[in-house]
């Protein structure tokens, strides 16, 4: 199996040891405790769920800068995004000393992870614009990535971590929740060589339907792992409970038996395109796969990308021998009125925009909201009725 990012095992940081967890928790009465950001908690929970093999923890200042200018660690590690525990309430922390980091996203604030501090060191404002127009493309404080990387606080506090818990995910998921050493597992069991990963935050229509027969059969894939987001996304996106009953019964209806794994991440989205793309291109590594799909504006927002963007950056910013892993890169997909059928556009050069259903992301939400059936050609029947049933919800 294709193996780890920099590592020849998975690196999960969750405590498993029933004796050891059994002395961490005993210890964390004991410490001084934070409770940390969501973005915090969200990073804590893919190092413990291995995703972020082969980090220990939380970066110091240097790494942070030096991920952001370069995707790489000071010790050489190629990755794409900080992994930061920033944070403005220092209180009761020492250098050198134990930390319990609280879990914001659950009810009590639980202990989530014990973190031994290396370092608190402060990023000034010269930094924290650097490591957003490097990572995000910007330092407007519109994009929804920005804003939550600047409301965090500006004391970084690095050291390696201790996980204890995989904070709502498994409980609020437990069909769907998988960690990287889980897919690794199912993969195995079920035999499969060539994997193509889809990542997700949104529910799936038919383009992005055909988009996963279409890179299975171009790579001779043996299977698909729907991989989605089950984290914090911006106002406006469909809620991960919705979306997974959506992508289950798109599946059930209209795969083969035995060619999808549905499952998911507990990770909050970043919204920061291309850097986003790379950083999962990494965890899918991690989780096992030969191949992640990445279309039109992945993991984008607004306007702050190009439409391809996220494809150019494995181009011109990785690396040779980076990654293992493969990009299949997917041109914008929709129906041809002319084939009748869903194609990638550079597979139709002689059609004009009005030969395909093209329909925005405004449009089928206003479309959903105002109770009307979506175009057949755009999204399965029985898709749109879950995604209806959930803006009627709303409504009430
Ligand atoms: S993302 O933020 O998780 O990337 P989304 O769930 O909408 O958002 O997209 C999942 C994947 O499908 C991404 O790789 C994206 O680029 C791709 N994608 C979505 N819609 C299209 C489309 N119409 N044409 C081509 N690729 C698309």
């Amino acid at each position: 199996m294709i193996k780890p990012h920099g590592s020849h095992v998975l690196t999960p940081l969750l405590v498993e040891d029933m004796a050891r967890l059994k002395a961490l928790r005993a210890e964390a009465q004991g410490l001084p405790s934070l409770v940390v950001s969501s973005a915090t908690a969200a990073n804590a929970v893919m190092l413990g769920a291995g995703y972020f093999t082969p980090l220990t923890g939380f970066m110091n200042k240097a790494d942070i800068l030096e991920v952001a200018q370069k995707m790489q660690t000071t010790s050489g590690l190629f990755w794409p995004v900080p992994v930061a525990n920033l944070t403005s309430d220092t209180h009761g922390v020492e250098v050198g000393s134990r930390v319990a980091l609280r879990d914001p996203n659950v009810s009590g604030e639980p202990v989530l992870a014990i973190q031994t501090v290396s370092a608190a060191e402060t990023l000034t404002d010269k930094d924290v614009d650097e490591i957003c127009q490097s990572v995000y493309g910007t330092t407007d404080d519109a994009h929804p990535g920005v804003a939550t990387f600047k409301s965090q606080g500006k004391t970084v506090l690095s050291g390696p971590i201790e996980v204890l818990n995989l904070s709502y995910f498994e409980t609020d998921f437990p069909e769907t929740f998988r960690t990287a050493g889980q897919i690794r597992d199912e993969i195995s069991n079920r035999g499969w060589k060539t994997v193509v990963a889809f990542q997700t935050r949104n529910p799936m229509h038919r383009a992005h339907e055909e988009l996963c027969k279409m890179a299975k059969d171009a790579v001779h894939a043996d299977g698909i792992l729907i991989h989605m987001l089950l984290g914090k996304l911006k106002p406006g996106d469909i809620p991960a409970d919705v979306r997974d009953a959506a992508i289950r019964k798109m599946v059930e209806l209209y795969f083969p038996p035995n060619t999808v794994m549905i499952t998911g991440y507990g990770f909050d989205m970043l919204y920061a395109g291309p850097r986003e793309a790379v950083l999962h291109a990494v965890f899918r590594q991690n989780a096992g796969c030969t191949h992640l799909i990445v279309g039109r504006d992945h993991a984008g927002v607004g306007d702050y990308y190009g439409a391809f963007d996220a494809q150019t950056i494995f181009d011109d910013s990785v690396p040779p021998g980076a990654l293992e892993i493969e990009i299949f890169r997917a041109d914008h997909t929709a129906y041809s009125k002319k084939l009748d059928r869903v194609v990638m556009m550079r597979d139709a050069p002689d059609h004009q925009k009005e030969d395909f259903v093209l329909l925005s992301g405004t449009r089928v939400r206003e479309m959903l909201a105002a109770g009307e059936d979506l175009p057949v050609e755009f999204a399965r029947p029985e898709v749109a009725r879950i995604l209806m049933k959930h803006y009627a919800d709303e409504a009430s």
